[in-house]
């Protein structure tokens, strides 16, 4: 493991930030096996790597995926991810989120399974005291969505202390962007995500919702940290490699430090793209501060990690690049949800 050389279980994996990490993975030299329901995820998304369609409340399933595929590690992506329809759906939020996570430990103490790097959120700090956001800021989540992620955070001492799991949780504010290749990008159904959606308003699909325009900030739009995709890929392996070379547990949040507001965000989209993103103002949404951002302090003083991609205009035209030659997403979408 230490050579790069083991077996990386990633659930999640069919989905958007798990396929790339999975990607950067197997170029970093370790084998990866997908588990993914592919509820939200696409099959064509694992670019070939072996796929186990499985879903993480099942514990069996996880522990045999574990168990055939060798995994010394998990990656663990696997979640339902909408702020809003966790608010109209917390038990199914804590069914998926808390419970299956739950299950994934569960496999991996009994399989002797070790490292966990968990794709905890933002979400976790609720309404922000200070800016930008360090680890040290309080944890009062405004949503179920956040709620379940801290919960997983919380228990992840125990299961350390009890059956050995070391744990990396990185907290990534907006993840954006695509594969610089080309080969991956972000395709939701329904989209939550500002950029694609902004990107398909752009080429004249359903204009997009501003959620507010009257919030205390410079233009009245929400001001957000975005992540290129690429760059919570290089944290996902430092933290493994962390791990791996006995590094402590810990929780780190992945951003740029830079936030951006929704109308700047559009501003660029039109200028990579050429092309006027049609839109509405809508009221407020539940649960969305008016600004977020990291401090990466600690991410870059522990792990060295550094954004290679921290301009948005370059996060934008990656997105772009994928979207113009995948308009519909994925060609073989094959999934449930
Ligand atoms: N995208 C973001 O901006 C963002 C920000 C902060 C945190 N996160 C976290 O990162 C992770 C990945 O986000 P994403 O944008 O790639 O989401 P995504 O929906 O594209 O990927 C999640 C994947 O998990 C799978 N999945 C969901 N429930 C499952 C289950 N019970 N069993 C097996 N597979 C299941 C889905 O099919 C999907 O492929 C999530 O945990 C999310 O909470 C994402």
């Amino acid at each position: 493991m230490a050579d790069n050389s083991g077996t990386v279980l990633i659930t999640g994996g069919a989905g958007y930030v798990g396929s790339h990490v999975a990607k950067a993975l197997r170029t970093a030299g370790y084998e990866t096996v997908i588990f993914d329901n592919l509820f939200a995820g696409h099959s064509e998304a694992a670019l070939g790597s072996r796929l186990i369609v499985g879903d993480i409340t099942d514990v069996d399933s996880v522990r045999k995926a574990i168990r055939e595929s060798g995994a010394v590690a998990v990656m663990h992506f696997a979640a339902w991810l909408s702020v809003s329809d966790s608010i109209k759906d917390p038990l199914g939020y804590y069914h998926n989120n808390v419970i299956g996570t739950l299950a994934t430990l569960e496999a991996m103490a009994t399989e002797g399974c070790h490292y966990f790097v968990f794709a905890s959120t933002c979400a976790v700090y609720g309404e922000p005291h200070q800016l930008p956001l360090s680890e040290e800021h309080v944890t009062e989540p405004i949503s179920p969505y956040g709620q379940t992620k801290l919960t997983i955070e919380k228990v992840l001492p125990n299961f350390e202390h009890s059956y050995g799991i070391r744990s990396i949780s990185l907290r990534y504010f907006n993840a954006a962007g695509a594969d610089p290749e080309g080969e991956l990008g972000e395709d939701h159904s329904p989209e939550i995500h500002l950029i694609p959606r902004a990107l398909a308003a752009a080429i004249g699909k359903t204009p997009i919702d501003i959620f507010g325009e009257d919030y205390p900030t410079p233009d009245g739009t929400c001001l957000r940290d975005y992540v290129h995709v690429s760059d919570l890929s290089s944290a996902h392996i430092l933290a493994l490699k962390h791990l791996v070379s006995g590094g402590a547990s810990n929780i780190f949040n992945v951003g740029t430090e830079q936030p951006y507001s929704v109308k700047e965000v559009l501003a660029v989209v039109e200028r990579v793209t050429g092309y006027r993103v049609a839109c509405h103002q809508a009221p407020r949404r539940a649960g969305d501060p008016a600004v977020l951002y990291a401090s990466a302090e600690r991410i870059r003083a522990v792990l060295g990690w550094k954004p290679s991609y921290p301009d948005l205009e370059r996060i934008i035209n990656d997105a772009w690049q994928w979207h113009q030659k995948h308009p519909d997403g994925f060609t073989n979408d094959n999934h449930a949800g």
